[in-house]
């Protein structure tokens, strides 16, 4: 009710100023349709159960190793997830948990085992968040019936099995024509043309806003309207395989070979990587802990190969007036950065030095908060809440005020005035961190009850935000030119 007022107050100093955003029509679904909106899963119920991961990698251990410790696996129970899970359902009531619980633990939301934020007495099918049984009891998808026509929030069908003379049958989608041994009697096989395809993939990685529908994440239309698509490389050709092999996908458009995959789903995240190391280092499980650190290796290994830096003088009259930098997005198949693009930060640090060493001009350089200053060249985006303002939070943003990300295989130019009367080192970084020190330590300190990061990441204070350097370049500028 409180909020409906809220709204009023909006669309009537809308009509006086003309300055709000309109206010929104509410996100109409059908309730018969998807049960379990905001989140547009469909379950097709059987006394065909899901299976937890283990059980799969008794048979898969290949599988099993790859994706334990991979995002997918964390992905219920990623602290920084946590965090803002609770303050979602604080600010909204815990039917928004519906919506973010449908990508981040689908199988759970089906079968009603969440019953709000935190991990205290779920079972090992809901923890592993984007399990094996979540992605192989995919049998389909409503990507066009979507209130956008597309792919969006968890828009799939599960189907774990049926029933069969009141006997349950598991039934798992893959990519082969299956042999009459497929499953070793544990479960059936049927071949899916759709695991071969970013649609698979779609309609968790494009979230849009659980009431007025608007999209905030968007890779997957990024990929759709990209010459990766139109190539046909997907998704899996750069986040399931390994370094060298999705290098080759992004340059040479070339499909990896059928025994090049493998379950890494390695993006970005180094941070979490991170964390989930020190979890296993505190619990003792060290080939855990050299596992996640080969992920966290990987995941540094694609940042700094996805861009490229051009860096060129420009001379007017003969003079040294400015540098351009040109920030090429080589080989993501997608913006970069893409997805939670306000809170992601990519962002040049430039420092120019004379002879002498002393700094001449300096721009992005973090301070000792671990803040940027305000000139500093972001590649990211602003969210905007519905009076226009700031916002980052998934149940606020309704729009951007600004998105500076590039396109795939696309281009940004930056100009950093300089002028200078002798030769200057001009040092240039690409830089990328999950998030800013006040948002990390903001979903942090909002983590569940039931969740202590002490015991479980050995943390009593978040520490400073890790920030990798996906190019590091210098070079010597002359004053005339
Ligand atoms: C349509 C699927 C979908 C929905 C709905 C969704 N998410 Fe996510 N979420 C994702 C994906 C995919 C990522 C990973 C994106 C990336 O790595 O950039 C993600 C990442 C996140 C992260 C960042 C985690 C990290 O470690 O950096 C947070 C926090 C998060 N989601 C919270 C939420 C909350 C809260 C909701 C509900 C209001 C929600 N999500 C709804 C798919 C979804
Ligand atoms: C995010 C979705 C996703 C998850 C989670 C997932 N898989 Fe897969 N899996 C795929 C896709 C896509 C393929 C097809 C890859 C290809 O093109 O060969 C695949 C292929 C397979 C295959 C066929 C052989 C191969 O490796 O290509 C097996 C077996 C398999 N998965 C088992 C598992 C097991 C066991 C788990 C959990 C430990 C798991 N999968 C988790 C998406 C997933
Ligand atoms: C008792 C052993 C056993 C268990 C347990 C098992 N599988 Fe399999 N599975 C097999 C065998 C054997 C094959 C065929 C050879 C292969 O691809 O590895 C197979 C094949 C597959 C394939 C490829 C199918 C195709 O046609 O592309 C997928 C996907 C798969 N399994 C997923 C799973 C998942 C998910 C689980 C857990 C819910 C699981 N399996 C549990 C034995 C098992
Ligand atoms: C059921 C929903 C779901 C499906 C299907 C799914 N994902 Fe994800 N994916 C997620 C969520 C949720 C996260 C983020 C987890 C987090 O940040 O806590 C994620 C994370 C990732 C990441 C890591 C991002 C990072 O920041 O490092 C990659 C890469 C990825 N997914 C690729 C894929 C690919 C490729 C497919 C299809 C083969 C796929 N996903 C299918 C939900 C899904
Ligand atoms: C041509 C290779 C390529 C293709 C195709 C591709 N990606 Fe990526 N992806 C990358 C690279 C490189 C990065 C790391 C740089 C970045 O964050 O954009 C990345 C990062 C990501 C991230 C992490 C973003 C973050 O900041 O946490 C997610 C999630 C993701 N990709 C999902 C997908 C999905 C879903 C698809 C298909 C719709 C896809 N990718 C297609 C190369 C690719």
């Amino acid at each position: 009710m409180e909020k409906r007022t809220f709204r009023t107050v909006i669309i009537a100093s809308a009509l006086l100023t003309g300055l709000t955003a309109p206010a929104l029509a509410a996100n109409k679904v059908d309730k018969e349709q998807y049960p379990y909106a905001p989140s547009l899963i469909q379950w097709e119920k059987s006394a065909a159960e899901f299976t937890d991961p283990e059980t799969c990698g008794e048979c898969h251990p290949q599988q099993y190793e790859e994706w334990q410790g991979s995002m997918h696996s964390m992905a219920f129970q990623d602290p920084v997830y946590q965090g803002e899970l609770n303050l979602a359902i604080k600010a909204v009531g815990h039917d928004i948990a519906k919506q973010c619980e449908g990508c981040h633990t689908p199988a759970a939301v089906v079968t009603g085992q969440i019953k709000g934020a935190g991990l205290e007495g779920l079972g090992p099918v809901a923890m592993a968040g984007v399990s094996c049984d979540v992605c192989h009891s995919i049998k389909g998808h409503t990507h066009w019936q979507t209130p956008s026509h597309q792919p969006e929030n968890g828009s799939f069908i599960l189907s774990p099995g049926r029933e069969e003379e009141g006997e349950a049958i598991l039934t798992k989608y893959g990519p082969f024509t299956p042999d009459e041994w497929c499953g070793d009697g544990f479960h059936e096989c049927v071949e899916s043309p759709l695991h071969l395809q970013a649609e698979l993939c779609a309609s968790c990685h494009q979230v849009t806003h659980y009431e007025s529908n608007t999209a905030i994440e968007s890779t997957y239309t990024e990929w759709k309207n990209s010459p990766y698509a139109v190539k046909e490389i997907a998704c899996q050709d750069c986040h399931m395989v390994e370094l060298d092999t999705f290098i080759r996908s992004a340059d040479t458009f070339q499909k990896p070979e059928r025994g090049d995959y493998r379950h890494y789903f390695n993006g970005a995240n180094f941070l979490l990587y991170h964390l989930t190391g020190l979890a296993a280092k505190k619990a003792g499980d060290d080939e855990l802990a050299a596992n996640v650190q080969q992920k966290f290796d990987m995941a540094v290994g694609r940042l700094q190969a996805a861009a490229e830096l051009e860096i060129s003088p420009v001379y007017r009259n003969g003079d040294l007036a400015e540098i351009k930098v040109r920030v090429h997005n080589r080989r993501a198949g997608h913006n970069l950065p893409t997805s939670l693009t306000n809170i992601r930060q990519m962002w040049l640090e430039i420092t120019a030095t004379d002879s002498q060493g002393r700094v001449v001009m300096s721009s992005g350089k973090i301070d000792s908060k671990g803040e940027l200053p305000t000139e500093t060249r972001l590649f990211n985006a602003d969210g905007m809440g519905e009076s226009l303002h700031f916002a980052i939070d998934p149940w606020e943003v309704i729009s951007f005020s600004r998105n500076d990300t590039i396109p795939p295989k696309g281009y940004r130019d930056v100009h950093y005035g300089l002028s200078s009367d002798e030769e200057l080192t001009v040092n240039i970084k690409l830089r990328f961190r999950q998030a800013t020190q006040k948002v990390a330590e903001k979903l942090l300190s909002h983590v569940p009850d039931d969740m202590h990061l002490d015991a479980i990441y050995g943390i009593t204070e978040v520490p400073a935000v890790p920030i990798v350097d996906m190019i590091d370049k210098t070079i010597v500028i002359k004053p005339k030119g």
